[in-house]
Parts: C-alpha cells; sequence; structure tokens
C-alpha cells in the first residue's frame, strides 16, 4: 500500500486572471473580482481538507494602486464585503485570518475591517488564511531593513550579528514558513513582487487557469505536480 505524501505546510497563490475572467463572458471586471471571492473561500476549506497549515494570497499588489481608481475603490470596497462576510464562518472554521503589506495606505474602512478580522480570529488554532493587500515584496524587505537599521542606530542590535534568520525575523509574518509551493493562475510566468525572501526554494506552479475557476481539483493537480518533483536544494541526490 503506498502511503499518502504530506501535503505542503505552506502554499502561496498568485491569484491572477480575474478580469479575463470576466471579458470572456463581456461582463465588466469587477464581475470577475466578485467571482475571485468565492474561488478564495472555496480554497481556504480545500486546503484545510487537505492538511495545509498555512495559505497566503495575494489579493492586491503595491502596483496594483497604479488601476483605475474605479477598479480601486471597487477592490477595496469588496475587500470589506467578503472580511465581513466570512468571518463567522471563519470562526466557526477555527481559521485564522492574517493581513499582510502596507495597510497604512488603504482606506480607513478596508484597514479597520482587515484588522478586526485579525484581532477577532488571533486566538484560533486551525489554518492560518494570510491575505497580502497592498503588499510588496521589495517593500517587505526595505520595511525590514529599515527595522534593523534603527535598531543598529539604537544599539539594540550588533550588525555583526545579523544573519539570515534574524532578517526574516523582521519581515511582516515572522512565525509563517516558507511556502513549499507557490501557484500562480492565469499563465503568466512571472512572480510579481510577491514574496520574494519567502519564496527563494519554493516549488513554483503555473496554470492558464483564471482564477475565479481555480477549484480543489485544479488544487489537487497543483500539489500532485509538487510531490513529484524533486526538490534538491542545491544538493547532490543518491539513488
Ligand atoms: C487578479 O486579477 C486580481 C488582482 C490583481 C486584484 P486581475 O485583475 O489581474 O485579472 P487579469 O490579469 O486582468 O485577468
Ligand atoms: C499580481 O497580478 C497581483 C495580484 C494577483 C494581486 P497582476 O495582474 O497585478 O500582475 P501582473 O500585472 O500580471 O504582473
Ligand atoms: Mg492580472
Amino acid at each position: 500500500m503506498s502511503s499518502v505524501p504530506t501535503p505542503p505546510r505552506h502554499i502561496a497563490f498568485i491569484m491572477d486572471g480575474n478580469g479575463r475572467w470576466a471579458r470572456k463572458r463581456l461582463l465588466p471586471r469587477m464581475f470577475g473580482h466578485r467571482a475571485g471571492t468565492s474561488a478564495t473561500k472555496a480554497m481556504v476549506e480545500a486546503c484545510d481538507q487537505l492538511g495545509v497549515k498555512y495559505l497566503t494570497v495575494y489579493a492586491f499588489s503595491s502596483e496594483n494602486w497604479a488601476r483605475p481608481l474605479t477598479e480601486v475603490d471597487a477592490l477595496m470596497k469588496l475587500m470589506v464585503e467578503m472580511t465581513r462576510r466570512e468571518i463567522d464562518g471563519m470562526m466557526q472554521n477555527n481559521v485564522r485570518f492574517c493581513a499582510l503589506g502596507n495597510l497604512s495606505k488603504l482606506p480607513e474602512a478596508t484597514r479597520r475591517e482587515l484588522e478586526m478580522g485579525v484581532e477577532r480570529t488571533k486566538n484560533n488554532t486551525g489554518i492560518q488564511f494570510n491575505i497580502a493587500v497592498s503588499y510588496g515584496g521589495r517593500e517587505e524587505i526595505v520595511d525590514a531593513a529599515r527595522a534593523i537599521a534603527a535598531k543598529a542606530k539604537a544599539g539594540a542590535l550588533d550588525p555583526e550579528t545579523l544573519d539570515e534568520a534574524a532578517f526574516a525575523r523582521h519581515l511582516y509574518l515572522p512565525d509563517v514558513p516558507d511556502p513549499e509551493l507557490l501557484i500562480r493562475t492565469g499563465g503568466d510566468l512571472r512572480i510579481s513582487n510577491f514574496l520574494l525572501w519567502q519564496i527563494a526554494y519554493t516549488e513554483i506552479y503555473v496554470t492558464p487557469t483564471l482564477w475565479p475557476d481555480f477549484d480543489k481539483q485544479e488544487l489537487m493537480k497543483a500539489v500532485d505536480a509538487y510531490h513529484s518533483r524533486q526538490r534538491r536544494f542545491g544538493k547532490v541526490l543518491e539513488d
């Protein structure tokens, strides 16, 4: 009997393709974003059932601020709506909700709703659902460098002792392990400034499937592909 391989502990998602999903149906882009929120909800449940401990989704990048104001506004409102709607369910399912990114740039209502969700679910012990909002990988690294420099200046940190682990403790979610698997929907072969530090040795899976169509079956395909990879970490593996 073959044993079931252990699932990745942490899966990160670049949820791309909402706009194209809508365009295919001759609908405004926001219909795609709305359909995308259903896929996100289903993905939290699917990952939980699979035994994944952390999932991190890219909901809005630092570059997405350059989109038309109407789309940005609508996305900010959608985030409020989704958090409000899903938080009771997250409590029932013991989901711990976390937000990462430059939250100070968010409209007050969006920031408050996200922070309330984080606060309400902070003692939950089940799967951790991280949402990256107004998030940029380079910005996260610069923020960490700034915090470290300030500590050094104040005499609270000796630059000589700084190593990778000490640096990583200054990132937005220092207690979350690096993802083993990164899934990008929508087919583009790029990282788009997501989790630059954390994905140093992450397995990458790209599917043409658009985010609103990405379901549990698609997740299983990605996880199967992950299990078929040989993770060498630079070493030579003996037969
Ligand atoms: C991803 O979908 C969601 C966000 C970036 C907010 P897009 O809006 O980028 O969809 P496409 O790539 O235009 O299809
Ligand atoms: C990446 O998608 C960001 C999110 C999914 C939130 P984009 O659609 O913004 O990325 P690019 O423009 O294809 O790089
Ligand atoms: Mg896109």
